[in-house]
């Protein structure tokens, strides 16, 4: 089974194939295109929605030409169209969503609407031998930070949430005040390789708490009192380079000790024994390091997609496609978007 998948919720436009032979261990990923607009919102500190959705209809048809060139596939040969149906920007999704259903409809072919957090949830399941399996999911993006209790493909049980920003944003938020780049995780993580964790102790809020939910925007407030004291103008182009790589390394491990700490708490509470971790925070170096320290020495699976399949791609997209076409299980036309949209199968615990 060939599926194409389509992703445009954010500021990625991106396309990719995978293809299912039966008597294979795992599916192949045939091509995974990604046109970037980072440059674009780069100039205005984030994402601008409008931008973003009209980069996204100019982009598009190109790459869906170069997915198909690079897979060596006519688009005759797709079985399955999938597409992000939410959560992310309306109008952008709108573009990648319509696109797939016109593919599809054009092709008399099937159509899935797939949420983003399941397609980031089951990445690190594409490159697993033997694929999807019981685990405790940890999904870290810029939008949000969950932990799912994964019992199988549509059987999901979110067990802890974030109650303000998501780990990616506060890493986004910090970069800002900071005068960094957007996106700010990856220049926080760069600068923070050459610091000291131990200089700034900022907060680990809910940590010992014994629930699963999350806090990180008691963050930028620490970052933001601090500043004054460290440079009397607070200007963070003030700091000398190895305090501002300090503020990045503390800020860094703050929020890691945050997380490790509850998926450890919530691997004991689900007695899973294999943990996967996902979305765009999950290709943060010290992350993916301290994780696998802790993991070997409670032998814990860990389960991480490769780098290029932490941020947003197609290829997730069309993955979780390809599980529910799979199944049988595919959508109406009529399904609509929707910039909200939950987990599907998600009960949230009270
Ligand atoms: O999953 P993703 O591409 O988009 C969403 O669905 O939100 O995640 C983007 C987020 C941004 O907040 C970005 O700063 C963060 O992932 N990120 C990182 C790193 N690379 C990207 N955070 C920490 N360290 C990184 N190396
Ligand atoms: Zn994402």
């Amino acid at each position: 089974m060939l599926v194409l998948g389509i992703e445009s919720s954010c500021d990625e436009t991106a396309v990719a194939l995978i293809e299912e032979t039966p008597g294979e261990q795992q599916p192949r990923v045939l091509s995974s295109v990604i046109s970037t607009q980072i440059p674009l919102h780069r100039l205005y500190g984030g994402v601008i929605p409008e931008l973003a959705s009209r980069n996204h209809s100019t982009n598009l048809p190109g790459v869906l030409k170069e997915a198909l060139e690079k897979a060596g596939r006519n688009i005759r040969e797709v079985d399955a169209f999938a597409s992000t149906a939410g959560p992310g920007l309306v109008a952008a999704l709108l573009v990648g969503n319509t696109a797939a259903k016109a593919l599809a409809l054009a092709a008399g072919k099937p159509f899935v609407a797939v949420n983003h957090l399941e397609g980031h949830m089951l990445s690190p399941f594409i490159t697993h031998p033997g694929g999807l399996v019981p685990h405790l999911g940890l999904v870290v993006s810029g939008g949000h930070t969950l932990i799912i209790n994964v019992q199988g493909s549509g059987n999901y049980e979110l067990i802890g949430r974030s109650r303000d920003d998501a780990a990616g944003e506060a890493f986004d938020k910090v970069a800002k005040m900071l005068d960094l780049p957007y996106p700010g995780g990856p220049e926080i993580d760069k600068r923070a390789e050459q610091g000291d964790p131990t200089r700034f102790k900022f907060p680990r809020p809910m940590m010992h708490e014994s629930h699963l939910d999350f806090s990180f925007s008691g963050l930028k407030t620490a970052v933001l009192y601090t500043l004054p004291k460290l440079v009397p103008s607070g200007n963070p182009n003030d700091l000398d380079e190895q305090t501002m790589c300090d503020l990045c390394a503390g800020v860094r491990q703050a929020i890691i000790d945050v997380l490790i700490h509850k998926a450890m708490r919530a691997l004991k509470q689900t007695r899973h024994r294999v943990l996967a971790v996902s979305g765009g925070v999950s290709c943060n170096s010290a992350l993916r390091r301290q994780l696998a320290e802790r993991c070997k020495r409670a032998r814990i699976e860990l389960i991480l997609p490769p780098n290029s399949l932490t941020t947003d791609n197609a290829a997730m997209i069309a993955f979780a496609g390809l599980l529910r076409a799979q199944a049988g299980d595919f959508s109406s036309l009529d399904t609509p978007v929707d910039p909200n949209l939950k987990l599907a199968g998600a009960q949230t615990r009270a």
